[in-house]
């Protein structure tokens, strides 16, 4: 029997393997389905859901829903766009997220998908939460003020680096980003080179002394919009 299924997304058919999300075959197709928690060297973690996209009339997470046979998948409508929109607005004000001031300006996946779509400012108000920063460490620094909890170093640091440094504490919005350790980064086992300090989508993990390495206008997203390696796939392809 073969593995091979097609299904749509936004009328267009896409060729699929069984098993693969349909993040992964929108990918392979160079359709570009927004995402900011997954990654592609994690296990996808269902957290952010800006990837969300509707399975035969259901809201389902792109990055974990399996790609079936004859689905007809919706990611570009109206009512779904504004959804995204909506989410990277909150996050922009549940956090303190000042991109002039941020290393991470121009790199940062958060960013880029608010130019991608479109946001001058958000619907929310701001919240100005108080929250910490931890430069305890002598390599890296954690600014709580930018985490948007989507658990990119948990996973990494457990899955990549085999540490447990990270893990989330309390619930919905009291949520936050904590360290396996009583006092600070500083007194955890966390070293500069792993992979959880490089894997952080905005600039909530940074590492010391390579600030500003790559100057600001020279970044990933400064004249490339997020996805655009993805669509770029499907103009080659024609
Ligand atoms: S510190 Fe960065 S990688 Fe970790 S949860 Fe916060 S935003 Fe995600
Ligand atoms: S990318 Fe799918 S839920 Fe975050």
């Amino acid at each position: 029997m073969s593995d091979k299924i097609t299904f749509t997304i936004d009328g267009v058919e896409i060729a699929a393997t069984k098993g693969q999300t349909i993040m992964q075959a929108a990918d392979e197709a160079g359709i570009y389905i927004p995402r900011l928690c997954w990654h592609k060297d994690l296990s996808p973690g269902g957290r952010c859901r800006v990837c969300t996209v509707q399975v035969n009339g259901r809201p389902q997470s792109a990055c974990t829903h399996p790609a079936g046979e004859g689905m007809v998948v919706l990611s570009e409508t109206a009512e779904i766009i504004d959804q995204r929109k909506a989410i990277v607005e909150m996050l922009f004000v549940e956090g303190n997220h000042y991109c002039m001031f941020c290393e991470k300006s121009g790199n940062c996946e958060l960013q880029a998908m608010a130019y991608r779509f479109g946001i001058a400012a958000p619907r929310y108000p701001y919240m100005f939460p108080e929250r910490k920063i931890d430069a305890s460490h002598p390599d890296v620094l954690i600014d709580h003020n930018r985490c948007i909890r989507c658990g990119r170093c948990v996973r990494a640091s457990r899955d990549l680096d085999g540490k447990n440094v990270f893990q989330f504490v309390n619930r919905g919005y009291e949520m936050e980003l904590a360290i396996n350790a009583e006092a600070d980064l500083a007194k955890t086992d966390l070293a500069g080179v792993d992979k959880a300090v490089d894997i952080c989508p905005v600039g909530a993990i940074l590492r010391k002394r390579v600030g500003y390495a790559v100057p600001v206008g020279k970044r990933l997203y400064d004249h490339t919009p997020i996805g655009s390696d993805i669509e770029a796939k499907r103009k080659s392809d024609g």
